[in-house]
């Protein structure tokens, strides 16, 4: 496997904007190389994304790969440095990385600190550049279906949430017994159609705390080792999936709902309970789920909560909601960071762009 022997040829591009994800069943936990405990599931947004610009050349020692790494247009070392492990740890999947020097741009639509999960949309996007740039330098031609599957197991590999984010609509990522050619190293797509009330599903992400969470995400997985609920945790997972399952084929928001909230109180509850505890909800998060389970009771709107590895709190409504739960929205702004909300919805994936 080489670079083209035309000077001129040895150059390749590859650019792809690549969607952030909200997880309605949990991964949390995880063992060996990126394998997850359960299987999880989880929405792919549509305006919270990445962009990734990849310019590769050839390199003749075979030492690569040799890695620039910009960030929003600056050298960034902190990421940079991140970036250059993960591409040493795919190597052997990637091989034409040994012959390759990239120069890697990166940027997200969505501030650094809007506390949106950014590693999912920034190693989906850096993946699908990799496999893209594989099919051009080595003429590999495997097919859509082989190629988001091989983006989605190199994604994987650089942050577990990001192989969900290759796929469109409601991924799953894990091995489940009720979902057909589920894999623990890489995500699929649901096989079905989702019922019509879930074609277009709302997120409005309140932004109680935009800053740096207090313990990342890998050292929570790393408590879950030997954590003394961690068995009944995943066993919860599994059966939460495939009642999730069924309610997304039925039309079931109820269902939906219990299951959502009760995934991320459960998340949450794994956190309050590791050796040692730590709480990542803040006094306004908790205000703000005690109004959101009150507006429900009294107007019996489908709106739920969901939560990431942080404070702030996602609503989950159907689009045809959108006037009904506006004026709640605007009065739990009251408890977010300088009043920020922001509007997302359920999309259809990455994009490969041509941004030569
Ligand atoms: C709570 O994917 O960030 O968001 O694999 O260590 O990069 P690493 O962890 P990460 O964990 C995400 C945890 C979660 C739930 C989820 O997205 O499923």
């Amino acid at each position: 496997m080489t670079f083209s022997q035309n000077a001129d040829a040895n150059v390749f591009f590859s650019c792809w904007k690549s969607p952030s994800n909200i997880a309605l069943i949990k991964y949390w936990g995880k063992s060996g190389n990126q394998i997850p405990a359960n299987a999880s599931m989880s929405i792919t947004l549509k305006e919270a994304y990445t962009l990734t610009r990849i310019k590769a050349g050839l390199i003749r020692n075979g030492g690569g790969p040799e890695v620039e790494f910009r960030f929003e247009g600056e050298i960034n070392e902190a990421f940079g440095g991140r970036i250059e492990s993960f591409l040493k740890s795919v190597v052997s999947y990637l091989p034409f990385l040994k012959e390759a020097r990239l120069e890697i741009e990166s940027g997200n639509n969505f501030p650094h600190s809007a506390g949106i999960a950014s590693s999912a949309s920034a190693m989906s996007a850096l993946a699908l550049c990799l496999c893209s740039l594989e099919k051009e330098i080595t003429g590999l031609e495997t097919g859509m279906e082989a190629f988001l599957r091989k983006a989605s197991f190199i994604a994987r590999i650089g942050s577990g949430s990001a192989c969900r984010s290759v796929y469109g609509g409601i991924p799953v990522w894990g091995s489940h017994k009720a979902v057909e050619g589920s894999d623990n190293e890489y995500a699929v797509p649901l096989s079905f159609d989702l019922h019509p009330v879930f074609s277009e599903i709302r997120d409005t992400i309140l932004i109680v705390d935009p800053g740096q969470k207090k313990v990342s995400s890998s050292v929570g997985h790393n408590l879950m080792k030997g954590h003394a609920y961690a068995d009944a945790r995943y066993k919860q997972a599994e059966s939460n999936l495939t009642a999730m399952l069924v309610a997304l084929k039925q039309g079931d928001w109820d269902t939906f709902s219990l299951i959502t909230e009760n995934e991320a109180l459960s998340l949450h509850a794994m956190m309050m309970t590791s050796r040692p505890g730590y709480l990542l909800m803040h006094p306004n998060s908790l205000i703000i789920i005690e109004k959101v389970i009150e507006f429900r009771k009294q107007s019996g709107s489908a709106i739920c909560f969901t939560l990431d590895a942080g404070p702030n709190v996602h609503l989950l409504y159907p689009a045809g909601e959108t006037e009904n739960v506006r004026p709640l929205i605007d009065e739990l702004k009251v408890f977010c960071h300088k009043g920020t909300a922001i509007d997302d919805t359920m999309g259809s994936g990455p994009e490969k762009l041509n941004c030569r």
